[in-house]
């Protein structure tokens, strides 16, 4: 029997994808606008499971009210699981299931964008020119050949990150609880991570956000790294101390900022605000920084991601009505 999922945050691209690699899946799929949260959960009577995205809260309470309903299935649509309550889905005996690898290109080459936009000024240099402004002036940037690039976490993105970086030429300097010997056999370095911090011109975050890397990017760590550098964050906003890096940007001391993610995200993020007075004070004062870039986690957004993200996500939910083992599961 097809399952009947209950999508939360659904936007149109969600849609157009899910329904069109659910044509040989067959669920009965329920799209709802609406984030996951404890008001909204009740949504679910007459499902069997839900599809959720990296903001949809997911605590104990919220899969509490989800298996009175009758949710036996808690499908992620995207690879990081932090907003899920893990121990809260296995006491109630709800297996969740993910998407983890459906581009680490993706998430890696819109790193390497961010870095060279913040370098090189492309945004503003495009806006100069449209209004025909040809000067130069402060557009200077720095040659990436040659320098330090600092990668903390050297999974499935953190590793192809290096991978283009050591192609532009760059010394590649890795922090990572565990490490890939591939990558110390393409030219990578592992290093403490203060010795990174502390050689990098550009550090990059590509480790998973949980209690051991919560606010890694702190007052202390920033004090660390070298005068001037690039911090980049396209891994989960609390990997970053927000009020502290904002900080070290006042001060001169931290040099550029790139951010796909913010730790306040879930307000703001997938939904237009331009005619809407942000309330948001901490965003609206990193939006004022020049030599700040930020993106609305758009690191996953190609096509070959949407589609990759539709079928494993159809395949897992497949799986599991059909009593297969459970590949993608998170926690097991
Ligand atoms: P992965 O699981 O393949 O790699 C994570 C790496 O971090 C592993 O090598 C792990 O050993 C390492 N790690 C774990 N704890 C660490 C610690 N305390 N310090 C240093 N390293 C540590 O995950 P993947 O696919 O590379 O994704 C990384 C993160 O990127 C995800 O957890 C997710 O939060 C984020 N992400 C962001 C996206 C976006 O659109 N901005 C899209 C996809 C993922």
């Amino acid at each position: 029997m097809p399952m009947t999922v209950a999508f939360f945050s659904t936007q149109s691209y969600d849609r157009a994808y899910f329904e069109r690699f659910n044509a040989s899946a067959g669920h009965r799929l329920l799209f709802l606008e609406t984030p996951l949260n404890e008001q909204t959960a009740t949504l679910v009577a007459g499902c069997e499971a839900v599809c959720i995205f990296v903001n949809d809260q997911c605590n104990a309470e919220v899969i509490k009210i989800l298996k009175e309903k009758g949710i036996r299935l808690i499908a992620l649509r995207c690879a990081g699981f932090n907003n899920v309550d893990i121990a809260a889905a296995k006491a109630h005996g709800i297996p969740v299931v993910r998407v983890p690898a459906y581009s680490p290109h993706a998430v890696a080459e819109h790193t390497v964008a961010l870095i060279l936009t913040l370098n090189r000024k492309t945004h503003k240099a495009y806006n100069r020119v449209r209004e025909g402004n040809f000067s130069l002036d402060r557009l200077t940037g720095f040659d990436l050949y040659g320098k330090t690039v600092g990668v903390v976490g050297t999974g499935k993105i953190g590793s192809v990150f290096a991978q283009i970086m050591l192609g532009f030429g760059c010394r590649v300097l890795a922090f990572d609880v565990q490490e890939n010997a591939a990558l110390v056999g393409e030219g990578v370095r592992y290093v403490a991570l203060d010795e990174l911090l502390a050689a990098a011109d550009i550090v990059s975050l590509h480790c998973p956000l949980n209690e051991h890397t919560r606010h890694l990017i702190n007052a202390g760590s920033l004090k660390k790294m070298k005068h001037g550098a690039m911090l980049i964050n396209t891994g989960r906003g609390a990997l970053i101390d927000t009020k502290a890096v904002v900080a070290a940007l006042k001060s001169g001391r931290l040099g550029h900022l790139g951010l796909d993610v913010y730790e306040q995200e879930e307000h703001l993020f997938f939904q237009d605000h331009s005619e809407t007075i942000i309330q948001d004070e901490l965003i609206l004062r990193l939006m004022s920084f020049p030599n700040v870039l930020i993106t609305a986690h758009q690191a996953f957004f190609t096509d070959e991601a949407l589609s990759e993200i539709a079928t494993v996500t159809l395949q897992n939910i497949t799986d599991f009505e059909k009593e297969r083992p459970l590949a993608n599961e998170v926690g097991m």
